[in-house]
This record gives structure tokens, sequence and C-alpha cells, in this order.
């Protein structure tokens, strides 16, 4: 990494090189500031140009230095636009492919700014909770305007450079050779003596700024609810419409800070952190060659075969379901249509591209077909026995190298893989329902998996845009062994005193997408009955309330038969209070015994997220989970955890895991439920003691 300093005639060029995306790490800020004043000390130079090497103008912050001295050690970002701003020869910006962040920022303190077309422009801090803190808020909308301003900085979503081709942050577009172009542009200036323009002096032009903004003020705290990120970042531009320029700084500056602290800015550098903290592998280096993924298979087009098949037809990677019946692959194919034909109809895919993604699917009851697929993805019944037949089927028609993944949500991977003479290729990739749709990717690593094997499917995940989990095996995963306890929990609450809505009205409250009981209604009642009914023969131990099993005895399975513990009107998907079942669970509790007690909507939170707590720490500590950001990254993406709390071993950490250890010892206490539960995980309770963090 460098920042070359190069004479071309009387221009002095600064390269920024720090890939990939020359972030602005402590190495290039000095280079930076020490190219400036070379170029002073020279004679010769009439002006200055900065350009970005490769990829990028500059992506902003260098995200590996964040949470580090060398974040904030000098040159910090502002002495660096100081520098630019008062150097005696006019800087020009020459922008290609990326400039967002500080990287902007720096553009914005130079004196002029020339850009090819098709570059990305942002200011993209609201992403993570925060403002932009170098004079972002301040200068921006003096070049583009108040609402361009406003739009870019609230949202964080980049603009293309050509839509903001008639704006003042740009003085020329450059069509061909950037660094030629640029040249000649600060010849010109030189030549014609132009001034040294500052963004700094311009006027903010707009008919009625404090009026526009004190209505998008309204606007963006009704849409931004939880995060406080977006009202600061309207605060911070109407300190640029009334305030003279160093104090909208200085507002600026005082804005962020206090961002920085807030927990809903932690939980989003932490999520943003996380999911790049996932796909390295301790043990498998980042350089172990993958195997290609060319070819696709799926056994099984039912629920989760055809949503999974849509994820390899939507990279562009063809894929055969195979079925036993005709009638079952028909419907599953089917199915695959009519999801297509429903995204396209809304408007979010052309029919051209849905033509290419079906073309890409084929249907087969002949395991021949897929023998030279890289890899098949099982997602048949979750059934031992039915799992034996395929895996021993696919043993002796696939080739050799190809991966075989199961989908299973229960069983052992490890039994799965033995049932195959090559366990080395056999992983699991728990995808979750609708398999298209979202996020997580739990891929499951065997004893024998193969590390190629692993790198090559969490390559995948990022593939079919997914977010690859690693978990180890055991009863559950990391997402569901989890979700057990909570729902455990849900089930208690509602024993001792809560109706079921109760408790969803106050994880709804705390920023669950859905309450326990709507989630339970949606994915099937049924579901957990069985494991339930699994678990009282293997755990006979483990203490369940089992008023949900009485809902199920009455045939009521959740949306799908009209009712589960709420009821449902025809065709609609609206959760409707049963007095049916708030009169099942009062005589539940009479008939255990249970004095039923008005509960409390942070008894209800805390012991529900405080349960997937505790067991995600045992998660951890047994090695099935390899960090705890991991575990949040598994909630955030797959269950419905609310992204500003940061997964819940994030939440753990904020509340202090000292005060989370006296609360499970306080719910020890009570004489309903499972108190050896609330016995703190080892892990937990050393942290607690040390006054640490799962997080680090
Ligand atoms: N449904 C979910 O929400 C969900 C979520 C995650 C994982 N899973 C897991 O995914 C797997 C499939 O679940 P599902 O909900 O899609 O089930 P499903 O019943 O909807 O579909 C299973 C399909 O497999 C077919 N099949 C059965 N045996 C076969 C064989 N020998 N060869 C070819 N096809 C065969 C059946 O005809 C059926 O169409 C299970 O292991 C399940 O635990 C399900």
């Amino acid at each position: 990494m460098s920042a070359p300093y190069a004479l071309h005639g009387n221009i002095a060029v600064i390269t920024l090189d720090n890939p990939p995306v020359n972030g602005l790490g402590h190495a290039l800020r000095t280079a930076i500031v020490n190219g400036i004043n070379a170029a002073q000390d020279d004679a010769a130079v009439g002006a200055i140009v900065l350009i970005g090497a490769g990829k990028a103008f500059s992506g902003g912050a260098d995200i590996r230095e964040f949470n580090t001295p060398k974040a904030l050690a000098e040159p910090a970002l502002n002495t660096v636009l100081r520098t630019v701003e008062s150097s005696t020869r006019p800087v020009i910006a020459a922008i290609h492919t990326v400039a967002m962040g500080g990287g902007l920022e720096l553009a914005l303190s130079c004196h002029y700014r020339v850009a090819v077309p098709g570059a990305q422009i942002a200011l993209p801090e609201v992403k993570l909770g925060l403002l932009p803190g170098a004079g972002g808020t301040q200068r921006l909308p003096r070049v583009v305007g108040l609402e361009t301003a406003l739009n870019m900085i609230v949202s964080g979503a980049p603009v293309m450079s050509e839509k903001l081709a008639k704006t003042q942050l740009f003085d020329q577009m450059i069509d061909g050779d950037l660094l030629q172009g640029a040249i000649a542009f600060a010849q010109k200036v030189v030549a014609e003596k132009q001034p040294l323009k500052l963004v700094r002096n311009l006027k903010i032009d707009h008919p009625n700024p404090e009026g526009f903004l004190k209505f998008a003020l309204n606007t963006v705290m009704t849409v931004a609810k939880n995060y406080p990120a977006p009202p600061a970042c309207v605060e911070a531009l109407q300190a640029a419409v009334t305030l003279p320029f160093e104090q909208g700084l200085a507002k600026e500056r005082e804005l962020f800070l206090k961002l920085v602290q807030t927990p809903e800015s932690r939980a989003l550098r932490h999520a943003f952190f996380a999911e790049r903290a996932a796909s390295k592998i301790p043990d498998v280096p980042d350089d172990t060659p993958l195997r290609a993924i060319k070819k696709a298979a799926v056994i099984g087009a039912g629920t989760m075969g055809g949503g999974i098949a849509m994820n390899f037809a939507n990279a562009g990677i063809p894929v055969t379901m195979v079925e036993m019946k005709q009638d079952a692959l028909e419907k599953g194919l089917g199915i695959v249509t009519k999801n297509y034909e429903s995204t396209a109809k809304k408007g979010r895919l052309t029919p051209e591209k849905m033509q290419q993604r079906l073309a890409l699917i084929k249907g087969s009851m002949n395991y021949a077909d897929i023998a030279d697929a890289d890899i098949v993805i099982e997602a048949v019944f979750e059934d031992m026995g039915v799992k034996e037949q395929v895996f021993k089927k696919l043993d002796e028609t696939m080739k050799p190298g190809a991966i075989l993944a199961s989908n299973t949500s229960t069983l052992d991977v490890d039994q799965i893989a033995s049932f195959t003479k090559r366990p080395q290729d056999v992983i699991g990739t728990h995808f979750f329902s609708p398999a298209n749709v979202m996020k997580l990717l739990e891929i499951v690593r065997g004893k024998a998996t193969a590390k190629d094997a692993l790198a090559t499917t969490m390559k995948l995940s990022k593939t079919i845009k997914k977010t690859g989990v690693v978990s180890g095996v055991c009863d559950g995963f990391i997402g569901n062994r989890m979700l057990e306890q909570y729902l455990r929990q849900a089930m208690f609450l509602v024993e001792e005193g809560a109706l079921p809505w109760d408790v969803d009205r106050a994880m709804e409250k705390f920023g669950m997408a859905m309450g326990p009981f709507r989630m339970s209604d949606m994915a099937g009642l049924d579901v957990g009955w069985y494991i339930r009914k699994r678990r009282y023969a293997e755990k006979p131990n483990m203490v369940y309330s089992r008023w949900v099993d009485r809902i199920c005895e009455m045939g009521r399975y959740g949306q799908k038969t009209g009712a589960g513990v709420y009821r449902y009107e025809a065709g609609k998907r609206d959760a409707i209070p049963d007095p049916a079942i708030a009169d099942l669970v009062v005589n539940y509790s009479k008939e255990t015994g249970v004095t039923r007690r008005k509960v409390g909507d942070d008894e209800i939170v805390h012991r529900c997220v405080y349960a997937l707590v505790n067991e995600g720490a045992k998660i951890l500590e047994e090695g099935i989970a390899m960090r705890a950001s991991d575990i949040d990254l598994v909630y955030l993406t797959g269950y419905g955890f609310p992204l500003y709390r940061g997964g819940p071993m994030q939440y753990a950490d904020q509340q202090g895991l000292v005060n989370v250890v006296a609360a499970m010892r306080r719910f020890a206490k009570n004489p309903h439920g499972d108190q050896q539960f609330w016995e703190p995980a080892p892990l937990l309770a050393k942290l607690a003691a040390e006054g640490k963090t799962f997080n680090g």
C-alpha cells in the first residue's frame, strides 16, 4: 500500500492506493497529507490531482482499523480534510467507481471535482446507525441541494455520478481516461488562474429550508421508529441551513459522538462485522482450493425443495429436482412457476428473466439425470429411514467429488454421512422457509466434512445470496436448539398467567418480527408437537407446559387449518385472539394447580430472550457455534430478531452479563417452570464474573 506521488508536468498526482477500496486507513491518510505538503513545497507544482487506484476513488473508512487506535490516530480524517482545504494549490478529486462515506467527504473538501459516469456516490453511515462525521452533512447540501442531500444521507443509498452531473458536486464529467482528463482539467485551472473554491463558502439554495426539514423530520421519525440515526441526520442538515459553517460542523460532530454511543448503532455495527466474520473458519484457510459448482440438483420438490431450486436458478446455476412420483414433481414445478409469476406480476422480475430462470430448473424422476451435478441438496421427508435410502442412492450415483448436502432440520448429519462411503463430501445445508426468501443458511459441519467441501458451501451461500453461518452437529443446530428454550418459556408464561397474545404483543414490542405463538401458528403447530413428543420420551426430566399440545389434539395446527393458538378467517392471515383458547389456558392452569398471576412485559421479554442467551452460551461453549456473533447473525437473519438490538448475545452484552445472571437467579426461584434451566451456563457465569462480554 502506498499513495505514490508523481509529477505530470506542473500537476502533482496523488494516487490513493489501499486495496480493495482505498479505505482511508492511517497509512493512506498520512500519505495524502505528505503528498499535499510535498506539492506545496515544490514551486513547479500548479495543481494537485487526487485519484484512486484500482476499484474505487475511496470507499471511506478502512473497516480493518475500526475499534483500533489507528482509526483515530493523527492525521485523522478531519486533519486530512483541513490540509486539503488549506492547500495553496488547487486540489482536484478525480472520481471513478466508488466515492463513499469518508471518501466522498474527502472529495467534498477538494477545490474541484471531476468524475466519470457510473461512479457510485454515497454517504452510507446511516446504515451503521451513524451520520457522516467529517462534514458530509454540511457540505453535500451545499453542492447537490437540500432535498437530494437529505435523501442520500437519510437512506445511505448510492446515486450514480451521471445523475449528479448537473450539480455543483462535479465541475466536469470526463468521458474516457480519467487521469488524463483530470490532468487536463487541472492544467486549465492553473492556466486560467481559477480560484481556490471551497464548498463551505457556498450557500444552500432552497426556498424554505426550515419548513422542508421540519416536514422531513416528521416523516423520518415515523419511518425510522427504533433508529435514532435518521432523525439525527435531519438535525445535522438543520444545522447546515441555520448555522455558520464551523458551528454546523461542531453540531455534526456532537450528533455523531452521541450516535456512536447508542445501543442501536453498536448493534448495527455489530451486525455488519458479524456478517463479515461468519465466513472466516479458523481451521479452514482463506485460500483453500474450492470445488467448482456449475450444476446443482435437489432431491424432493416439496415446500423446501422448490425454494432451494429457485436459489440456484436465481444465481444462474442450472438445477434439476428429483421426485419419487410424477404428480409430486409436477406440483413442485407448478409452485415454482407460480412463485416466479407472482414476482413478475409485482414488477420485480422481467418476463425475460423469469423465462431464463424457469429454463434453468428441470424435473426428473431419475437419479441418473443428476449424476454429474456438482452439488445435490436433499430435501425429502424428515425421517432417518428415508434419508438413508436417498443417501445410499446418491452415493451410488453421484460423480466423485460432488457435495452431498442435507436440508434436515433435526437429524444427525454424521449419521446421514455414515450411509455413504464418502462422509467427507457430506454436509448439512439448513435453509429456512420460504427458502427462496429467507437469508439464513446454517451450514452444518459434520465430523468428517472435508475442509474444501465446507469452504465451497460457504462460498456457495454467497453466490446464492444467503448469509451462511457454520454450525456443528447437534439437535436443532444453532437456531432451533435455542428456539426450543425460547418457546418453552413462552409456554410457561402462559401457564403462569399471561395470555398467548400478551406474550406475542410484548415480544413484538421488543422488536421481534413475530411473537412466538403467531410464529408457531405460521410454521404449523404440528411441527413443534412432533418434536415435543420425541422429547417427552427422550428427556423425561425436561419440564414442558403442555397446553399447546391440547390445541394440537383439537386438530388446530395453525394457519394451515384455519385455527391454532389464534383463529383465522378464511383466506386471511390475521391472527385473531380466540376466547376458546383463553378458556383452555385458564383451565389448564387450574388443572396443573398454578394460581394465575399478572405477568409483566419485562418478565415476558427477559425470560424469552435470556432463554435464548443461556442456550446460546452452551452452544458457544460446546463449539457448536464458532463465535457469539454467529449466533446473533442466525437470529437476525433467520428468526426476526430486531436488527437494532444486534441479536440475543449482543443484547445480553448490552444489558450487562452480571444483570443477565442476576435475572436468571431470580427466575430460578419461580416455583413453576424449569428451575434447573436457569442455572447460568458456565461460560455465561464466568464471563459475568470477569466483567466480560460474549462479543468481546
Ligand atoms: N418446511 C420447513 O419449514 C423446513 C425448514 C427447514 C428444513 N426443513 C427440512 O427440509 C426437508 C423437507 O421438508 P419439506 O417441508 O420440504 O417437506 P415436504 O413434505 O414439503 O417435501 C418433501 C418432498 O420430498 C419428496 N420425497 C420423499 N421421499 C423422496 C425420495 N426418496 N426421493 C425423492 N423425493 C422424495 C416428497 O414427495 C415431497 O414432495 C426436511 O428434512 C425438513 O426437516 C423443512
